[in-house]
């Protein structure tokens, strides 16, 4: 059964193989509908293959009509063979001997539309010929270029590389749009240019640039210019954003650091001097205290009561013990005692008295 299979699927192949090598036949492959921009240029893609082996250009005679009527002819190598109106405007520009019957068509005019056919003439002792009338090009006209598209990569931050992309289709490659940017040089432009579809084309102009303040709120224009004088452009409008690192989160910062530092230095200050002014308060009390209370005793030792009499004793008793032995043996720092507490006079002076007494 495998085997059986097997043989099956290889002479099926074989079969297939052999089949298409002998149906090398006539074939031709066009792009079946294109846009035209009228006054622009517009180039068919078309490959064929013919039977036989592969004959040079020279024996090849390629032509291209009007599908209805194979005499209604718009390519040919012969010119006088051409319709007035298509005369000096078609061009071949593929190599018949590569099988190549890419056909171009300048200055569009508005009744270019076709459908247009390919015929192959096989040039030798008993010529062939072949129209390939089920292959036609259908061409719709365009009065105005197609629309530009103009896409920014994202959003433009100051002082960071930005990028914008312009591209327009087009059916014209041999005389390709030119696209061109109101602002930046050629080191800030690339360009693209590739086949999309067959027959199909996109220019693509990239512009790569470093926005700068003074660019927000203005304005890309690219324009694209098309063979034959169209023209069509696109406006993208620019928001620059301010480059965030620097100026919208280190300012904050640093006025936040200086407001809490300053804050800090004052508070301070406020505390040392409070500080300072209890303590001035607190002594300013004490002397005042002091000053009343020696105060209260000298209106008291004026005027004893008779309780307080008792108390001065003890005192006098207990300062008597505690001076009497430094004092004792020099008498010359008596005076200096005197001038320093002069103010308790009346303590020292019994003191004194006292010592006087015990010597
Ligand atoms: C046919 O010729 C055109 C014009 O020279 C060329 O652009 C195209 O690539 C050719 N096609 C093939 C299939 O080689
Ligand atoms: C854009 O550029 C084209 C071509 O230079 C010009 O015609 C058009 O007025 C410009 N548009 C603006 C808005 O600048």
């Amino acid at each position: 059964m495998d085997k059986l299979d097997k043989t099956l699927m290889g002479s099926l192949l074989l079969a297939a193989l052999f089949s298409s090598a002998v149906s090398d036949d006539w074939k031709a492959s066009v792009t079946k509908r294109l846009d035209a921009l009228v006054t622009s240029c517009v180039v068919v893609p078309c490959s064929f293959s013919h039977p036989g082996k592969t004959l040079p250009t020279s024996k090849l005679r390629g032509i291209w009509h009007v599908s209805k009527d194979r005499d209604q002819i718009i390519y040919n190598e012969d010119q006088t063979k051409i319709l007035d109106s298509y005369k000096g405007r078609t061009k071949m520009l593929g190599l018949l001997g590569q099988n190549n019957c890419t056909l171009e068509i300048t200055d569009v005019k508005d009744h270019d539309n076709g459908p247009f056919c390919f015929r192959i003439e096989l040039v030798g002792t008993k010529t062939e010929k072949f129209s390939f009338i089920e292959d036609c090009v259908d061409l719709t006209m365009q009065h105005s270029p197609p629309e530009i598209k103009l896409t920014p990569s994202r959003a433009a931050f100051e002082g960071k590389a930005y990028t914008a992309t312009c591209s327009v289709r087009h059916t014209c490659p041999t005389f390709s749009p030119k696209l061109s940017w109101s602002r930046g040089n050629a080191d800030q432009i690339l360009e693209k240019h590739e086949e999309i579809n067959p027959g199909v084309w996109i220019m693509e102009s990239i512009l790569t640039f470093v926005p700068e303040e003074k660019d927000d709120h203005s304005q890309l224009n690219c324009t694209a210019a098309f063979h034959g004088g169209k023209t069509t452009s696109k406006i993208l409008h620019l928001y620059v954003k301010r480059a965030p690192n620097y100026k919208n989160i280190i300012i904050p910062i640093v006025v936040l650091v200086v407001t809490a530092g300053v804050i800090g230095l004052v508070s301070g200050l406020i505390v040392k001097k409070y500080k300072k002014r209890i303590m001035e308060l607190q002594s300013q009390e004490g002397s005042v205290w002091n000053r009343m209370s020696r105060f209260s005793r000298r209106f008291r030792s004026d005027a004893p009561p008779p309780s307080q009499t008792n108390r001065r004793r003890q005192r006098g008793g207990v300062a008597e013990q505690k001076v009497s032995k430094p004092r004792l043996p020099s008498p010359k720092s008596q005076p200096k005692c005197y001038n320093e507490d002069h103010d308790d006079d009346d303590y020292q002076n019994t003191v004194d008295l006292n010592i006087y007494g015990n010597v």
